[in-house]
Parts: structure tokens; C-alpha cells; sequence
């Protein structure tokens, strides 16, 4: 196997809450090669979103390592980008200003970044809209110019925190096939925190099952699906024994955090 990309060494994060220390993070551990894409999947409240605050280097006071090719991460980073589930436009930019603006900010000539620019706007699928701003385009539209932003830097590791969670269905599977495209095109290493099970066994190498509270890693699961894959993939045998096995993993540990958010709200509604 290729070296690691992406080492996550024993990470533990506890938070300090009103209630006592609450441990978000539990041990965990796992390496991603070059090119692989890993979804994370688990219940509200797992820790998913601070494994990847610690892996951005958007948080400290943790246990344990991660480091991308070998460097040791301890703070935002360039090898790292993120995207997250509320879009990150600048309003007052339109889509090439937007997608051009890491590159100015890392010095980039103006005709270059241009170009570049252009090449991300047209790879999201956003070509004939590079002088829209915005506030004209649709929120599946704007998500795509944050996309494009963030690949537009280059990063060794893309991280994508419930990217389509906001979305309608149909635009969510449009952008679902935007983003197997893009894996295809650029051999991106992308880790995804999805909550859709048929999305994340169509786009993964690999799945990463949370446990609910503390959030540890309960199986990493290998998704053998030829690639490419197309949507036609969804209605296989083989895709449907994956979606069963993951959702078996995971309906227990929704359980849990089902009565646990029950046995919360009777206790506030006591008090
Ligand atoms: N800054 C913070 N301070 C205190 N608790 C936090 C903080 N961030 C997250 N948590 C808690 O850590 C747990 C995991 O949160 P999070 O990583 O956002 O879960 P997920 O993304 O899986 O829904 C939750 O119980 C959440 O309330
Ligand atoms: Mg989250």
C-alpha cells in the first residue's frame, strides 16, 4: 500500500460544558492513502465534526497526532481544505472573484489566478455564471463556487463537513455525481461527513462508523464497488448488502442517541 497521505494518531478531545468534561473524541486511529476518499458516518453529536476540526487544525488541547505527508498539524493549514455544510460565499465577489480568492491571497499574478479560477468554476460545473454574484445563484449553485474555492487551492486533503445537508434531494444527487466526477478528474484524498448511507457507500473506498457518545470508531468498512461507478450502482445487490451492513452498525448507535436526547429533554422540562 501507498504511504499514508493522512495519519490520525489516537486523537482524544474533551470539552469543559456546564454538565462536567465531555469527551468528543474517543481514540481514534486510522491512515488514508493517497487519492482514497473515507466516509464518516454516525449519529448527531458523535464527534464527527471535531475529528475534523482537529484533523483542519481548527482546534487544539487534543490528545494524540495527525499529520498530512508526514508534517505533524497544529493549525489551519494549507495542505488542508475544508468545506462545510453552510456555504462560505463572499457576497460582494462574484463566482470567479470568489474562486480566485485563495489564490490572491497566496500571491498569486492576476491573469494566472484568472485562469486557474476559471478551471475550478468550469470543473463544479459553474461555467457561464463566472461574473454571477451570489445572491443570483441557488444554494446548490453557491455551495459548488465554495467548492470550487477550496479545490481552486489545491489541498492535499479535502474535508467535506455534511456538504449537501442544507440541499434539496435532486440537487444533492446532482452534486453527489459532481463530486464522483471531481474525484475521477483530480485523484482528490477527500473525507466526507455524510448522514446519507446510499451516498456515502455510491462515493466511498472506504466508510468510517462512529459509536454514539463517546465518539469512537466502530468499524471501518471497505466498499469493493468497481469504479467508476455510475447511479446505476444504487439498485446492485452488492450496493444494497452494503447499505444494510452500515445501516445495521448504525441504527444501534442512533438508538442511543435517540434516548439520550429523549432522557434530556425530560430532564429540562422538569426542571
Ligand atoms: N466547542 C464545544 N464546546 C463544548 N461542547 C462541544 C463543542 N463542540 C462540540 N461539542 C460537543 O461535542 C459533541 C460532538 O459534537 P460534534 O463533533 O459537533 O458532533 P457531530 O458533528 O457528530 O454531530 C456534542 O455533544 C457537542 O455538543
Ligand atoms: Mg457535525
Amino acid at each position: 500500500m501507498a504511504e499514508p497521505i493522512l495519519v490520525v494518531d489516537h486523537i482524544v478531545k474533551r470539552f469543559e460544558t456546564p454538565e462536567g468534561v465531555l469527551t468528543a473524541v474517543d481514540d481514534v486511529s486510522f491512515t488514508v492513502a493517497p487519492g482514497e476518499f473515507v466516509a464518516v458516518i454516525g449519529p448527531s453529536g458523535c464527534g464527527k465534526s471535531t475529528l475534523f476540526n482537529v484533523i483542519g487544525g481548527l482546534l487544539d488541547g487534543y490528545e494524540g497526532r495527525v499529520s498530512v505527508s508526514g508534517e505533524t498539524i497544529s493549525g489551519p493549514h494549507a495542505a488542508v481544505g475544508m468545506i462545510f455544510q453552510e456555504e462560505s460565499t463572499f457576497p460582494w465577489r462574484n463566482v470567479i472573484d470568489n474562486v480566485a480568492f485563495p489564490l490572491e491571497i497566496a500571491g498569486m499574478a492576476k491573469a494566472e489566478r484568472i485562469e486557474k479560477a476559471r478551471h475550478f468554476v468550469d470543473l463544479v460545473g459553474l461555467n457561464g455564471f463566472e461574473r454571477s454574484y451570489p445572491s443570483e445563484l441557488s444554494g446548490g449553485m453557491r455551495q459548488r463556487v465554495s467548492m470550487a474555492r477550496t479545490l481552486a487551492s489545491e489541498p492535499k486533503i479535502l474535508l467535506m463537513d455534511e456538504p449537501f445537508a442544507a440541499l434539496d434531494e435532486q440537487t444533492r444527487l446532482l452534486l453527489g455525481d459532481k463530486v464522483l466526477q471531481i474525484q475521477q478528474d483530480l485523484k482528490q484524498t477527500t473525507l466526507l461527513i455524510t448522514h446519507n448511507l446510499t451516498e456515502a457507500v455510491q462515493l466511498s473506498d472506504r466508510i468510517l462508523v462512529m459509536t454514539y457518545r463517546p465518539g469512537r470508531m466502530k468499524r471501518m468498512v471497505d466498499i469493493k464497488l468497481p469504479r467508476p461507478r455510475s447511479s446505476e450502482i444504487v439498485g446492485s445487490d452488492a450496493f444494497g448488502h452494503y447499505v444494510a451492513q452500515i445501516w445495521n452498525d448504525l441504527r444501534e448507535e442512533a438508538t442511543k442517541g435517540l434516548k439520550d436526547d429523549e432522557s434530556r429533554r425530560a430532564r429540562t422540562s422538569r426542571a
